[in-house]
């Protein structure tokens, strides 16, 4: 009987593999998955103690928008919420890029941003980075000729440097009826906030999240940033009721009362910065940041250090394809920094160094 059904799934699904959500990672020191200093436990409870009696009832998300709104500083009817970043990409991909359009991005970024354009059966053109991970400008400007969409996080992952705002204007300016889509993900970890360009550019669409700066990837809470015409008409893409209840009131209560994330973020990027320093005075080579991950290369010998810092308790996350031999970590405060590199250190001093692949090295 499948295999009757089988063939009528949509050609552009056949040869894509799922998404392989992680699992069993609850017993480690979780330093793989770029997750944000969290709030303090107190302040989550109570507010879940509210958002319980909320559950007999569909959610609403009028407040949830206007607090975003007031938050993000964007206009008004330009938010709309979506179940974590994520479905954000989803929903702005899919309404762009279609059979027979192509995306245009970069590489090494966020591998989701092609995952999605092969679900919406687009073609994807990936740029490849500058040997410092800086946007090679003309080539992305060359690509996007005849693209139906551009998109680029800043700071991107996982290379996690932020773009260049020159950059950005001349990409938006080149071709105003061209979407670009900034995935300002970890924005807030380096104070930078491109919402207020929408005024001017209503060919750039945003995306924000309380996963990583916010520490609450668990709650699947995100918004789409853009012009009230451009998200009215995303609008229709979104299913009836996309965040749940404990996601709208947890989500608002925290974009109108999370008095401490500043500190939060400070410590972390501060723990990053300290690791960086680290890093380099054992020798290894490890690239600038502004926000709260960073990453280095050891080659070959990258997954066994990986392998023996699970051993120890610590998940790091070892880089694919584009960024092969290199590793990257997140820390949330002092405490993971100190207890990767009482780990790592060791490791080490095992070892010999690798030179640096031609593609990435340094001038
Ligand atoms: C660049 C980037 N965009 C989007 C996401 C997804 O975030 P969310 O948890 O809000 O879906 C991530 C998560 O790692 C990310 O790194």
């Amino acid at each position: 009987m499948v295999g009757q059904v089988l063939p009528l799934v949509r050609p552009a699904l056949r040869g894509i593999t799922p998404y392989a959500t992680p699992t069993g990672r609850d017993r480690y020191r979780r330093l793989d998955a770029n997750e944000g200093p969290p709030p303090a436990p107190g302040l989550l409870r109570e507010l879940l103690v509210e958002a319980a009696s909320r559950l007999s009832y569909y959610p609403e998300y009028t407040e949830l928008r206007r607090l975003a709104a007031v938050h993000y500083g964007a206009p008004a009817g330009g938010i709309m919420p979506v179940c974590g970043a994520d479905e954000g990409l989803r929903l702005v991909i899919g309404a762009f890029a279609g059979p027979g359009d192509r995306m245009v991005t970069v590489r090494p970024t966020f591998s989701m941003y092609t995952f999605y354009a092969q679900l919406a059966g687009a073609a994807v053109t990936a740029v490849t980075l500058a040997p410092d991970f800086e946007l090679d400008l003309n080539a992305v400007l060359e690509a996007a000729g005849g693209a139906a969409l551009v998109v680029l996080a800043s700071p991107n992952n996982p290379t996690a440097r932020p773009i260049r705002p020159g950059d950005l204007a001349r990409l938006l300016q080149l071709a105003p009826e061209r979407p670009i889509l900034l995935d300002e993900t970890y924005a807030e970890f380096c104070g930078q906030n491109f919402i207020p360009w929408i005024e001017r550019f209503s060919n750039l669409i945003i995306l924000r999240t309380l996963s990583k700066a916010r520490g609450l990837p668990g709650l699947r809470c995100g918004f789409v940033v853009g012009h009230p015409a451009v998200i009215s008409s995303l609008d229709t893409l979104r299913s009836p009721y996309n965040l749940t209840a404990t996601a709208a009131w947890v989500g608002s209560a925290f974009l109108a009362g999370d008095t401490d994330f500043r500190e939060r973020l400070a410590a972390a990027t501060t723990a990053r910065a300290t690791l960086q320093r680290e890093l380099a005075r054992l020798g290894v080579p490890v690239w600038s940041s502004v926000t709260h991950f960073c990453v280095f290369y050891l080659g070959d010998a990258a997954g066994s250090a990986a392998s023996a810092l699970a051993e120890q308790g610590i998940l790091v996350r070892l880089l694919g394809d584009d960024l092969s031999g290199f590793i990257r970590v997140s820390v949330t405060g002092p405490e993971d920094t100190a207890v990767f590199l009482s780990a790592f250190t060791p490791w080490l001093t095992q070892r010999r160094p690798e030179p640096i692949p031609a593609a990435w090295r340094l001038s």
